[in-house]
């Protein structure tokens, strides 16, 4: 029998970005602020975000000094989208991800009207990307829940939240679902677990078990405020995808002993624990022990069980940028490594990025395989790449030859995981323009395929240069990813 080489037709390769990361236009056209607009410049291993505290939210909101947060400037893509999705079109893009932002359609998060102004952004923006047939892919949620709902609820630590995100969703649905068929609810919506830039909740002066406890019950309000978006769609319009979305940690036992085989397995279960709820529609069991574990009792509403069984995702997304290794018994050698949101231990057979993220492409290919063997459900890469520091030359040139290799190694897995017999629907790398860096607010950690003449200081032109990967990335989706 035969088995599937290269990718299939009509395979989406392109892009994947986020509003607080690229938009800027923070006080622009009616927009109120987002939690990560709050947060100041990190630099280069400090992410802050976690660490905010009420009064620090409160300054920034109404901050008059020259103190510059990143996120409110991004790469200023609301008034550059024209020439970026051209550039997107020039290297053949056939799908373009990137996030609305709630706080530009209601500045409060609840306002009483939606800001039609922040909706036309949004029109224009679809139109331009449909003029280059380039396959909207849209995140309901990427790590920006309105400073204003913090202030008011706490964020999703308070149910009440939901009813605001659900205008958000009806709005925004309603709006587009005719021109957008592919749709996800929260970005990494694993990531709730580390605080404040996923939950919108500052949980700094809880308990450890407290702030466990609110941080797994405002998961659940995103559990049901995506299955209620899902129903939304549905309705709007039954022929889009409704995804969810989870930053994966491929999970490595440090040692063939079966106690770390365990570890392994109930550690990979944490990660595990968001598409089983969103995908099979249902708390699994394992859950159960580790909340009476952790004496984490999670409130449900009544028909919150059944909302999440009917309105289940319909296809699984993910990041992958990293693994991690469970180790039962670590020596003192051994050394612990926080990446993204990935915590474990260091992996001898692996290298990693300027800032210590491991690079495991074949990591990916086992990931690939075991979601379709779990879920059966398309699979969507929607995250990978590599950040690092670029030198642009005096003749405007960058030659990344360590980010094609990044993106070959883990393309080349990917076609292998496709020759094993997955069912993957795309592939968008992070991020086409280079974007302000989430974690740690650096323009300097570089993601694109084009430069952007701007630094962390906030210095620069804005202008926009092809990088050698531009090239190099036109040429695999010209070949539909034979010529690598
Ligand atoms: C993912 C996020 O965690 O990783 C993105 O969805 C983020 O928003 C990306 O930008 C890369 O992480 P960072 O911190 O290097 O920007």
């Amino acid at each position: 029998t035969d088995y599937p080489h290269g990718f299939p037709a009509g395979f989406m390769w392109g892009g994947a970005s986020a509003a607080t990361q690229i938009e800027g236009a923070w006080n622009i056209d009616g927009k109120g602020l987002s939690g990560a607009e709050c947060i100041v410049g990190g630099g280069q291993h400090n992410s802050t975000h976690d660490n905010v505290t009420k009064a620090a939210l409160e300054k920034a909101i109404t901050d008059q000094s020259t103190q510059r947060y990143p996120k409110r400037h991004g790469n200023d893509f609301y008034h550059h989208y024209k020439e970026d999705i051209k550039l997107m079109a020039e290297m053949g893009f056939k799908a373009y991800r990137f996030s609305i932002s709630w706080s530009r359609i209601f500045p409060h998060g609840d306002d009483p009207a939606p800001n039609e102004q922040g909706l036309k952004f949004y029109d224009r923006v679809l139109a331009e990307l449909h003029h280059y047939e380039i396959e909207p892919v849209v995140t309901l949620f990427h790590y920006d829940t309105p400073a204003a709902l913090t202030l008011k609820y706490n964020g999703w630590a308070d149910r009440r939240i939901i009813r605001a995100a659900k205008r958000y969703t009806q709005t925004v649905l309603k709006r587009y679902a005719n021109q957008v068929k592919y749709w996800m609810t929260f970005n990494e919506i694993n990531t709730g677990t580390t605080g404040f830039h996923a939950t919108g909740a500052i949980d700094n002066d809880y308990s450890p078990a407290a702030r466990l406890q609110l941080r797994y019950q405002a998961l659940h309000h995103q559990f049901v405020a995506g299955a209620i978006a899902t129903k939304q769609l549905r309705e709007i319009n039954p022929q889009s995808k409704m995804g969810c979305m989870i930053g994966r940690d491929q999970t490595y036992p440090a040692t063939s002993n079966p106690t770390d085989v365990v570890l392994a397995q109930r550690e990979d279960q944490l990660n595990l624990f968001y598409p089983d709820v969103q995908i099979r529609g249902e708390y699994p069991a394992y859950m159960n022990r580790y909340f009476s574990d952790h004496h984490i009792h999670i409130q449900m509403a009544a028909g919150d069980q059944e909302l999440l069984k009917v309105y289940h995702a319909d296809y699984l997304s993910f990041s992958y940028y990293t693994s991690r290794v469970s180790n039962s018994r670590p020596l003192a050698s051994d050394k612990k490594i926080t990446v993204n949101m990935a915590r474990g231990f260091n992996n001898p057979y692996l290298k990693g990025t300027p800032w210590g993220w491991l690079i495991d492409p074949r990591g990916l290919r086992v990931t690939l395989n075991e979601f379709w063997d779990r879920y059966r459900v398309p699979l969507f890469i929607v995250e990978n790449g590599l950040g690092a520091v670029d030198q642009l030359t005096s003749t405007m040139k960058v030659h990344d030859d360590y980010r094609i290799a990044y993106l070959k190694e883990h393309i080349e897995q990917i076609k292998e995981a496709v020759s094993d017999g997955v069912k993957l629907i795309g592939y968008l790398m992070w991020s086409p323009i280079d974007i302000v860096s989430f974690s740690t607010s650096e323009m300097s950690k570089r993601y694109g395929l084009v430069y952007v003449d701007l630094d962390d200081d906030g210095q620069g032109t804005y202008k926009r240069i092809r990088k050698d990967s531009f090239f190099w990335y036109q040429r695999v989706i010209e070949t539909n990813g034979e010529k690598l």
